[in-house]
């Protein structure tokens, strides 16, 4: 009998391809309602929320499989007291999440959505030398909140774009200063320096709400914030009138927290925000990667063996 899942299907004909054959695979309700058979091992896609009454209803239940790298919607501390792994893929999405904090910080700081849109528009008759005039990139001062493994890859893109890099993390990477020229500065400093502000952080109980109201008035007028990390480290209602009242120049969002946002809310009508569904792996090379480990992380963890990433809770 082929082991039995729980995922939160559909999954992408990649991930399907990869467990055919080798496991069943049952719908996400069987989670929520408990399951009278036996389940082996829970593979998460589309970030649902597991806790320890949902592992109370499977019991038995040998490994979680997460595709991607943050498990903020595990809860990690109810899963290692049951002794169950739970498996990620962290390393492979890092150069297209920078990848993606760049397209915004550019998309931003250049306003190429709104561009486009002119662009497109009736109103667009004559080049005005005049119009649309954005903020300078190179020479300017990128703040990074969060110098891990993302971070340190937006660190090296914005050398390449000669920009100064400063940096606020729990503890100092000598290395990255090294290598990208990266100065540390506190919390506040960096937020009152920096003309762009990128958010590379996990999402945790100590970043929920890291840039609210007072974060945001801190900043420049002419700053721009990019959100790489999770919706909920920023709150929404005060960047969305941070943003109509121009209290800060732009922002980049690739999350948002409500994901996605209320079809009328404000911050969707505003032309200095420009926001992608969550996009920052979302490249056909690293979505097939992590297909590849998250589905390798679950069938270790089915046949009771060390995962090939474990999140340590
Ligand atoms: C991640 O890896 O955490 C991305 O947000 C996709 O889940």
């Amino acid at each position: 009998m082929l082991p039995r899942i729980i995922a939160d299907t559909p999954l992408n004909p990649v991930i399907e391809e990869l467990l055919a054959g080798k496991v069943e695979i049952l719908p996400w309700v069987v989670a929520l309602d408990g399951s009278r058979e036996p389940i082996d091992g829970l593979y998460t896609y589309g970030h649902p929320q597991v806790d320890g009454e949902m592992l109370d209803r499977l019991p038995g239940l040998k490994v979680i499989s997460n595709y991607g790298v943050g498990v903020d919607h595990i809860r990690l501390a109810d899963a290692a007291a049951r002794g169950i792994p739970v498996g990620n893929t962290p390393g492979i999405l890092d150069g297209a999440t920078a990848d993606m904090g760049f397209t915004l910080l550019l998309a931003a700081g250049r306003r190429l959505v709104e561009g486009d849109r002119y662009a497109r528009g009736g109103e667009f008759t004559r080049y005005d030398p005049g119009y649309m005039l954005g903020r300078e990139i190179h020479g300017s001062t990128l703040g990074i909140i969060g110098m891990g493994r993302i971070g340190r890859q937006v660190a090296k893109r914005a050398r390449a774009f000669d920009m100064n890099v400063v940096y606020h993390n729990r503890r100092r990477d000598e290395q990255a200063e090294a290598l990208y020229s990266a100065r540390y500065l506190s919390f506040i400093d960096l937020l009152t320096t920096a003309d762009y502000v990128m958010l590379c952080c996990p999402l945790s109980e100590e970043t929920r709400g890291l840039i609210g109201r007072e974060q945001l008035a801190l900043m420049k007028r002419t700053a721009i914030l990019i959100n790489i990390a999770r919706g909920p480290v920023v709150n929404t209602a005060a960047l969305t009138e941070a943003l109509a009242s121009q209290q800060i120049y732009a922002a980049g969002l690739d999350v948002t927290d409500p994901e996605p946002l209320p079809r009328d809310h404000p911050l969707l009508k505003l032309n200095n925000v420009t926001i992608a569904p969550h996009l920052g792996s979302a490249t056909e090379q690293t979505r097939r990667q992590m297909a590849e480990i998250s589905v390798e992380n679950l069938l270790l963890g089915l046949a009771g063996e060390p995962l090939k990433h474990q999140v340590l809770s």
